[in-house]
Order: C-alpha cells, then sequence, then structure tokens
C-alpha cells in the first residue's frame, strides 16, 4: 500500500492507495475512528462497489450502516443534505461517529459538507471511486452542495481523517467518466510535472485498460501534486489558483451548454483555449498547443466545439465566483509543459479570438 501525507498542521492526514479494500478496517483503526460508522454512496456506486467496501469493514470487525443517495449532479443539494441530516438524527449518533463517502465528487462533497456541519463536525473519510475524485477533488477538503443553479456555492473547508483508493472501482466506472477525469490529471502535469505529462501521454492505452500499476502511479503523482499546492495555500490564494488552469473558460462553456457535458469535457476544452492564448500572447509556440491538442485528442477528449456561441462564453466567464472584479483571470503555460503563471486578461478581442478558435 502507498502512503501519502497531506501536511496541514492538526489538520493533516494520509492518502492510502492500493488495489482493493482489504486494508481500510487498519485505516480505520490507525486513525484512532472509534465511534459508529455511516457509509453514503450513491445509487450506481452501490451497484459495483458497496458490497465489497462493507465486506472489507466487516472482515475487520467494524460495523457500517449504509445510507444511499440517488446518483447524479441534480441530488449534490440541501434537499439531499437534508435527507442525511435525518437518517443520521435517527441513528442517534455522537460526535465519535464517522461519515464515509464512498463515490466519486458528488457523493464526497456531500458527505464532506454533511459530515463538516453535523453536531459541529464529525469525522470524514473519503474513498473515492472515480478518477476525477481520485485525482482531484478527494484531496484539498473542499466540500460542498449546489444551491439555486449555482455550482458549489454553498459548503466549507473540512478536511477528511484519509483518503483511501482503491484503483480497482475504476474498473467499474464507464469510459466517458475516467476520461473526463484524465482532463485534470493531464492539467496536473501542464501546471507542475513535465515528466508526469509526458508518462499520461505515453501510456493512454493501459489506463483504458485499467492497469494496476499505471493507475496507482497516476494516483500517487495526482495526490502528491495536488497535496504539495493545498499544503502550502489550504484556502484557496495565489498558488491554489493555479488549479484553475482550463477552468475559466471551461467553467462557462459548462454552464453555457446547460451541462450536457462533462465538467473533464469542459476542461479540456477550456485547457485548449488557455494554450492558444498563451500562444496568441507570444509566450509558447504553436507547436506546445498542438502537443496538448494532440494528448487531449488521443484521450478522446473533445478539442473542439462546433458552433460554439462566443458572446455567450464570453459573457459567461464574469459569472465565476473566483473572478476578481471585472477582470478575468487565466492560468498560461509559461514557454513549456510544467510552468505556469497567472494573466489577468482584459482584452476583449483576444479573449473572444481564442473562444472562436475553439469552434474551428
Ligand atoms: N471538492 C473539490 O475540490 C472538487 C473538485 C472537483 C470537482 N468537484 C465536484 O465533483 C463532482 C464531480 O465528480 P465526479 O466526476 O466524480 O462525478 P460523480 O460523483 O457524479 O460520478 C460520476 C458518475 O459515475 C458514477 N460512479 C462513480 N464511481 C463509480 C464506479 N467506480 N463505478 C461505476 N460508476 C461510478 C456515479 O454514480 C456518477 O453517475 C462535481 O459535483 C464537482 O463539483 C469537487
Ligand atoms: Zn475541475
Amino acid at each position: 500500500m502507498i502512503k501519502i501525507s497531506v501536511n496541514l498542521q492538526d489538520r493533516s492526514y494520509p492518502i492510502y492507495i492500493n488495489t482493493d479494500y482489504a486494508q481500510i478496517g487498519r485505516c480505520v483503526q490507525s486513525a484512532r475512528l472509534t465511534g459508529r460508522i455511516v457509509l453514503i454512496t450513491d445509487t450506481n456506486v452501490d451497484k459495483c462497489q458497496s458490497e465489497e467496501c462493507i465486506k472489507a469493514f466487516l472482515d475487520e470487525g467494524y460495523e457500517v450502516s449504509k445510507f444511499v443517495i440517488p446518483a447524479g449532479e441534480e441530488n449534490k443539494n440541501l434537499e439531499t443534505t437534508r435527507d442525511i441530516y435525518k437518517h443520521l438524527l435517527g441513528l442517534k449518533l455522537d460526535r465519535n461517529a464517522t461519515l464515509i463517502a464512498l463515490g466519486g465528487g458528488v457523493v464526497g462533497d456531500i458527505t464532506g459538507f454533511a459530515a463538516a456541519t453535523f453536531l459541529r463536525g464529525i469525522n470524514f473519510v473519503q474513498i473515492p471511486t472515480t478518477l476525477l475524485a481520485q485525482s482531484d477533488s478527494s484531496v484539498g477538503g473542499k466540500v460542498g452542495v449546489d444551491f439555486e443553479g449555482s455550482k458549489n456555492i454553498i459548503g466549507s473547508f473540512y478536511q477528511p481523517k484519509f483518503v483511501y483508493i482503491n484503483v480497482n472501482t475504476l474498473k467499474t466506472l464507464p469510459d466517458r467518466e475516467l476520461r473526463a477525469g484524465l482532463a485534470e490529471v493531464v492539467k496536473h502535469g501542464i501546471i507542475l510535472d513535465d515528466e508526469f505529462y509526458e508518462y499520461i501521454d505515453y501510456n493512454v492505452h493501459k489506463i483504458f485498460n485499467r492497469d494496476e500499476a499505471v493507475l496507482q502511479y497516476i494516483a500517487k503523482k495526482n495526490c502528491s501534486i495536488k497535496a504539495s499546492v493545498v499544503e502550502k495555500d489550504e484556502k484557496e490564494g495565489d498558488l491554489r489558483a493555479i488549479l484553475n488552469f482550463g477552468h475559466t473558460i471551461g467553467h462557462a462553456i459548462e454552464t453555457v451548454m446547460d451541462f450536457a457535458l462533462l465538467h473533464g469535457e469542459c476542461v479540456s476544452l477550456g485547457m485548449v483555449g488557455a494554450m492558444r492564448m498563451a500562444q496568441y500572447l507570444e509566450m509558447i509556440d504553436e507547436s506546445l498547443v498542438n502537443r496538448v491538442k494532440g494528448t487531449l485528442d488521443k484521450i478522446g477528449l473533445p478539442t473542439k466545439l462546433e458552433g460554439i456561441d462566443v458572446d455567450k462564453v464570453y459573457n459567461q466567464m464574469f459569472y465565476d465566483k473566483k473572478i476578481k472584479g471585472r477582470k478575468l483571470i487565466f492560468i498560461l503555460p509559461r514557454k513549456k509543459i510544467g510552468e505556469v503563471i497567472q494573466c489577468t486578461i482584459d482584452d476583449e478581442d483576444l479573449i473572444k479570438r481564442v473562444i472562436a478558435s475553439l469552434g474551428e
């Protein structure tokens, strides 16, 4: 089992990476979690993962009760949170209790939010089962729900006691979801690690074959990269902003397309946009744009969007909760892969030219 530490003073915690659920009981023990355990999962993950996971707890002598929420982003809201609270209340839990999120980012975000707020905070553990959750959402402590059409608008920073990644959960994950998760993985390479970027590009085929060794290496690298950023900047100051590479345009496309595309698919388009922006600003050569585009094409992620509505996407960018004032912030590659800088750009023509280029 691989172990990575996220160092955040008294909120520090380990991330374990494994190829099955067998060690979960031991991890609960070393985190000194002695209270009752409630596993929260969604209807899809319940069908293919929860039995094996719960068995691993039982084998180690832990009792686990399960609560299943409906799958899908549309259920990451206060109504579902209320259902979770009601269930917890019925169990008469005390503050030693632990909520375990078994699922993707939706389950992780809402379970973390319930854990952060129930009884003013009970223990929280993540067992992420999508590539997006294993490489991105389970590290960093951002928890929350959507409200009145705004994504992640209600929430908190709440760190788990530990994260347990079983890479073989990806065997039941649909390819489209795996692909979308890979967008964030590629992003980590582009912002901080060119060797890792090359590794992903070289191993695309093995990733889709769910090669255990490759998936473990990817989980390890991803978590280390995200943890290093979060350790230096837990509450989203300037450094953590580099994780938004590809997201300025990506988020806007996601909303304008009314969530018909997955988040990772929009990030893929946004990354191509950011590369183009850097090219137009003469910060990088066109060959670098094509290199990134080539990797994303190989993965099967979208790199162009026919019929893109330039004005709509442009206007939508100003609704991003991360923008400061009326100026748009872009994370752009700095000369090469593995290094980025944050740029404030208010050249409307340039931005629109970049968005339009995604339609060609
Ligand atoms: N907290 C953060 O820092 C952070 C970062 C990025 C994204 N997010 C959030 O994460 C969410 C997206 O996460 P996601 O992409 O994991 O989506 P998701 O949780 O909706 O999972 C995607 C789909 O795959 C299914 N699924 C999950 N694991 C499976 C498995 N192993 N086998 C079969 N099916 C499986 C789910 O039921 C769902 O239908 C969004 O709500 C986003 O806001 C949070
Ligand atoms: Zn993202």
